[in-house]
């Protein structure tokens, strides 16, 4: 069967978790799936020739950036861009939506990375052409939580029920914030583990909380650990803080060891948005439970449904 775009997110913006219903990311995950299929036995897939992607990153980054331009690759298709704003017209001081009103002459779509929270809804809000949110500061990180929601279907063969700890920087942690959004539509427990003062912003909590999710909040990483399927963990979101000594106190509360692993549900899957600092200690990485590589191949693969999904012509 030739592979079908999702209908529903043809030329629409990518910017929050909470624009996703159960329909489509039940449909997010079987494109995600055929496309992983394909490319078992294919380097690319001709469907998106002559169309060009632009990722503008205002901020560092590795695995999103890189997917992205190899997911509109392996798609037939080009990508333009920058991984740091320092050679660009943003040096000389440009507004943000200049730039995104330049660069919506160029390309088909735009994968926006920015410190700022809400930049990804300024740039889409100036932009006839769709963009997509890959990380706006604090805010949401919708692709990152995508994949997430992909990686743990993959790894455990569903999502139904499913208990989920998700540890460290709630505060600030975006790919949390996106990922809570598409969790709850899968009847999961959330066990939230952080310090006091890095919890998940009670404006998301009272959201999930409205819709009836099933929520533990904690500080003890140890014992929260057995009552969970997938441990999620994160890093303190040290370029937030406007105090560096607050950043110092956080950084090496929570760190997952190969003991604690040992004494677990031997079924337990282990994910990190990376990069990882010393949360998740290395002697882990060659437990099959440590899933967290497969987590970033798989970002190429759920990009390749979106970007295929959003950007494909669909009068052709
Ligand atoms: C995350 C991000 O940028 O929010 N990284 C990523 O996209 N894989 C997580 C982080 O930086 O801690």
């Amino acid at each position: 069967m030739d592979m079908q775009p999702i209908k529903t997110l043809h030329r629409q913006d990518i910017l929050h978790g909470a624009q996703f219903n159960r329909e489509i990311l039940d449909a997010l995950i079987l494109l995600t799936q055929q496309i992983q299929t394909t490319l078992l036995t294919k380097r690319s897939l001709n469907k998106l020739a002559g169309l060009v992607l632009a990722t503008l990153f205002f901020e560092p980054s590795t695995r999103t950036r890189l997917s992205f331009e190899t997911a509109m690759q392996r798609l037939g298709g080009s990508v333009i861009g920058f991984a740091s704003a320092d050679a660009t017209s943003v040096a000389k001081g440009e507004s943000l939506a200049d730039t995104i009103r330049t660069i919506d002459q160029y390309a088909d779509g735009i994968v926006i990375r920015h410190p700022r929270i809400g930049s990804a809804d300024e740039a889409a809000a100036v932009a006839e052409h769709p963009v997509i949110n890959g990380g706006d500061g604090a805010g949401q990180h919708p692709t990152q939580a995508l994949l997430d929601l992909y990686t743990i279907h993959a790894e455990r063969g569903g999502l139904e029920g499913t208990s989920i700890l998700l540890c460290g920087d709630l505060k600030y942690g975006r790919t949390i914030h996106a990922g809570v959004e598409l969790y709850k539509h899968y009847e999961t427990r959330l066990i939230l583990v952080s310090p006091e003062g890095l919890r998940l912003p009670s404006e998301i909590l009272d959201d999930l909380t409205r819709d009836g999710v099933n929520i533990e909040e904690t500080s003890d990483l140890a014992d929260a650990v057995p009552q969970a399927d997938v441990i999620y963990m994160t890093r303190i979101q040290k370029e937030r803080f406007e105090d560096p000594q607050e950043y110092e106190r956080y950084k090496d509360e929570f760190i997952l060891t190969r003991e604690m692993i040992e004494r677990l549900n031997p079924e337990i899957t282990i994910l990190h948005p990376l990069p990882r600092l010393n949360e998740i200690d290395q002697l882990i990485d060659d437990l099959n439970n440590a899933a967290y590589f497969r987590q970033a191949r798989n970002g190429v693969y759920m990009r390749m449904a979106l970007l295929f999904s959003v950007l494909i012509d669909q009068d052709q």
